[in-house]
C-alpha cells in the first residue's frame, strides 16, 4: 500500500488551519464555560482527532465523554437513520453539554443528538464542528462554535473517513477520483 499522501487529489484545510481554529474557539469555550460544570461529548468516530485537539487548549476543568453515532455506511452518502453504535455511559442530567463534531453535513446527526441530550435533561447543549458543509444542509442546527465551511466535495482526513480509511491523516484533503470508483452504496460499515 503507497503512502497516504499518494492518494490525496489536493488539501482543502492545512494543518495550520485546523490548529489556528481550534486555539482560537478553545480560547473562546474556557471563557464562555468559566464557572461551569463543562462535559465535552465527542461523536465518535470522526470526532477523535478534533476532541483530541481541542481537550489538550481548554485551560478549564471539563469532563470527556463519548458515543458513536453513524449516518454513514462505507460509501459517500448520508444514509440519514442514525445508529447508535455505542451510547453514554454516564448520564447528562443537569450537564452543561459541548458536542464535539468533525463534520456536518445534512445536520441530521446533530439534530438528533441534541434533541436526544435535551430529552435526557441536559441543562444546555451547544455545538462545535470543525467543518461546515453548509450547502448540504436539509435539517436546521444551531452551532454556537462554527468551523470551515467547505464546498460539497467529499474531504478525508483528520477523523473523517472514506470506508473507514484515512480518519489518520493530519489534515482535510479530497482524496483521487480513482479511490472512490469502489463505492458501493448499498454496504454499512
Ligand atoms: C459523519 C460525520 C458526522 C456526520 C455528518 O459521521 O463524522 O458525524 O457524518 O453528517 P450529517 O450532518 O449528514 O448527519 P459518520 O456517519 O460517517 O460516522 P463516523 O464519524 O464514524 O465516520
Ligand atoms: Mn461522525
Ligand atoms: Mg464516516
Amino acid at each position: 500500500i503507497a503512502d497516504i499522501q499518494s492518494h490525496i487529489d489536493h488539501e482543502l484545510v492545512s494543518r495550520e488551519q485546523i490548529e489556528t481554529l481550534i486555539e482560537k474557539t478553545a480560547r473562546q469555550i474556557s471563557h464562555d464555560y468559566a464557572g461551569k460544570d463543562l462535559l465535552m461529548l465527542a461523536v465518535l468516530k470522526g470526532a477523535v482527532n478534533t476532541l483530541a485537539a481541542l481537550s489538550q487548549e481548554i485551560s478549564i476543568p471539563a469532563q470527556m465523554e463519548f458515543m458513536s453515532l453513524s449516518s454513514y455506511g462505507s460509501g459517500t452518502q448520508s444514509s440519514g437513520v442514525i445508529r447508535v453504535r455505542k451510547d453514554l455511559d454516564c448520564s447528562v442530567r443537569g450537564r452543561h453539554i459541548l458536542i464535539v463534531e468533525d463534520i456536518i453535513d445534512s445536520g441530521r446527526t446533530l439534530r438528533w443528538l441534541v434533541d436526544e441530550l435535551k430529552g435526557r435533561g441536559a441543562a444546555s447543549v451547544e455545538v462545535f464542528s470543525l467543518l461546515d458543509k453548509v450547502s448540504r444542509r436539509e435539517v436546521q442546527v444551531d452551532v454556537k462554535y462554527p468551523g470551515y465551511v467547505i464546498p460539497d466535495e467529499f474531504v478525508v482526513g483528520f477523523g473523517l473517513d472514506y470506508d473507514e480509511q484515512y480518519r489518520n491523516l493530519d489534515s482535510i484533503a479530497v482524496l483521487k477520483p480513482q479511490e472512490y470508483e469502489h463505492e458501493d452504496q448499498g454496504e454499512q460499515s
